[in-house]
């Protein structure tokens, strides 16, 4: 696998899920306050993309409009604005445009393509997936996406997305001639395989809606409150604080669970499956989130949360932090895979379950 950027994808739209109206003027979709959320999510960013019809179009500057944020980036010794990045697959592109006045951009065109600026040659066409390699090899690791229509459409059918901003303006545009969020295309996200909201926020009267995309950022979210949810333990000498999150296919949480929960030696595995009818279909499909890696032997009990994992038919495991033999040793991940269990370790949340485990460890 290549290393890609995280890729966070931005766009203002109208109730009827357009981008602009039908006219040569841009429409004014967001408010200030959601001007200065989107600069912020700039400031954050190491580059900014968005297609070339957008530049042809709307003339963007994508710079940081915030003097502060610019500073503060500059005393990261990072350059006041991020890198602009275009694709465009017939190199027109105007030279006066306010994308080439300032700062560094780069330009992903077709072999031979004359366009201004520093281009990138990609080949017959460009391949958003290379585009994000040689963006990666360029020291970029995060990445946003500001549009329009075909960009947007583009990375999602693709699959190269982590996250999505999506701002919603309390008005319709009501012409099917106007630019929409995205174009017809195969979606990685659909009724069965949903994107997993982690927020709303009303900002003025725009409603401000932010999705994880990516697998890899979904279990980060749910691994993240499994750990957040093993803080509630009782505390114990004996014993790890651990947090348990069983989720559907859908990205619905069906129990969550924490050592000791219910009082005695019990595990966040256990009670968060005690919760569950063991005939609940939805367990077919499910993924368990656990601080911990789950048991692989037990002293205080006859069935370790590998067998009861294993015994409940879910097929997918996630935990960041190995169990560490201070009381028993484990095992659990092998256990698991050799059963048929897909094993996901997050070793980079490991420190946050060590923190919260600190006087055991
Ligand atoms: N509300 C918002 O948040 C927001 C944000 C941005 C834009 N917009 C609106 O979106 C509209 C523009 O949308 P759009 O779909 O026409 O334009 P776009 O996505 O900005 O640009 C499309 C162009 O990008 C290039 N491109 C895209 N994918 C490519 C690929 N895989 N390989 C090579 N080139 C690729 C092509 O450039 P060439 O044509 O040069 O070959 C293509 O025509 C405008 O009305 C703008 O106002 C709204
Ligand atoms: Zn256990």
């Amino acid at each position: 696998m290549t290393s890609r950027p995280y890729v966070l994808l931005s766009c203002a739209s109208s109730l009827d899920g357009y981008l602009d109206d039908a006219t040569d003027r841009r429409l004014v979709l967001s408010n200030d306050a959601d001007w200065d959320r989107v600069d912020e999510v700039r400031a954050s960013c190491d580059a900014i993309l968005v297609g070339a019809n957008t530049i042809r179009r709307d003339n963007p500057r994508l710079l940081v409009r915030s003097a502060a944020r610019r500073r503060r980036r500059v005393a990261e010794g990072r350059p006041e604005s991020p890198v602009k990045v275009t694709i465009t697959a017939s190199g027109d592109l105007d030279p006066s445009a306010a994308f080439f006045a300032t700062g560094e951009q780069l330009v992903y065109a077709p072999d031979g393509t004359a366009t201004p600026g520093e281009t990138v040659p990609m080949g017959e066409r460009v391949d958003l997936a290379a585009v994000l390699a040689d963006l990666a090899g360029r020291g970029v690791a995060r990445l946003m996406v500001e549009g329009g229509t075909g960009t947007h459409t583009a990375f999602l059918t693709a699959g190269l997305a982590d996250e999505l901003h999506l701002a919603i303006a309390p008005f319709f545009v009501g012409d099917s001639d106007a630019p929409r969020f995205v174009h017809d295309g195969r979606f990685p996200w659909h009724a069965e395989h949903r994107a997993t909201l982690v927020e709303i926020r009303a900002i003025g009267n725009v409603a401000l809606h932010r999705y994880l995309l990516s697998q890899s950022e979904v279990d980060r979210h749910w691994l993240r409150a499994a750990i957040e949810l093993s803080t509630r333990c009782p505390p114990s000498e004996t014993a790890f604080a651990v947090g348990a999150i069983v989720v559907d296919a859908h990205g619905d949480e069906l129990a969550r669970g924490w050592s000791r929960e219910s009082g005695g030696t019990e595990h966040a595995e256990e009670a968060a499956l005690a919760k569950l009818d063991p005939a609940d279909p939805r367990l077919a499909g499910a993924t368990i989130y656990s601080s911990l890696e789950p048991c692989g032997r037990r002293a205080s009990r006859p069935r370790t949360c590998t067998e009861l994992i294993l015994a409940a038919g879910i097929p997918r495991v996630v935990f960041a932090l190995r169990e560490p033999p201070t009381f028993v040793d484990g095992r659990g991940a092998e256990l698991l895979a050799a059963g048929g269990v897909e094993v996901v370790e997050l070793p980079d949340l490991a420190p946050a379950v060590r923190e919260v485990n600190r006087e055991l460890l």
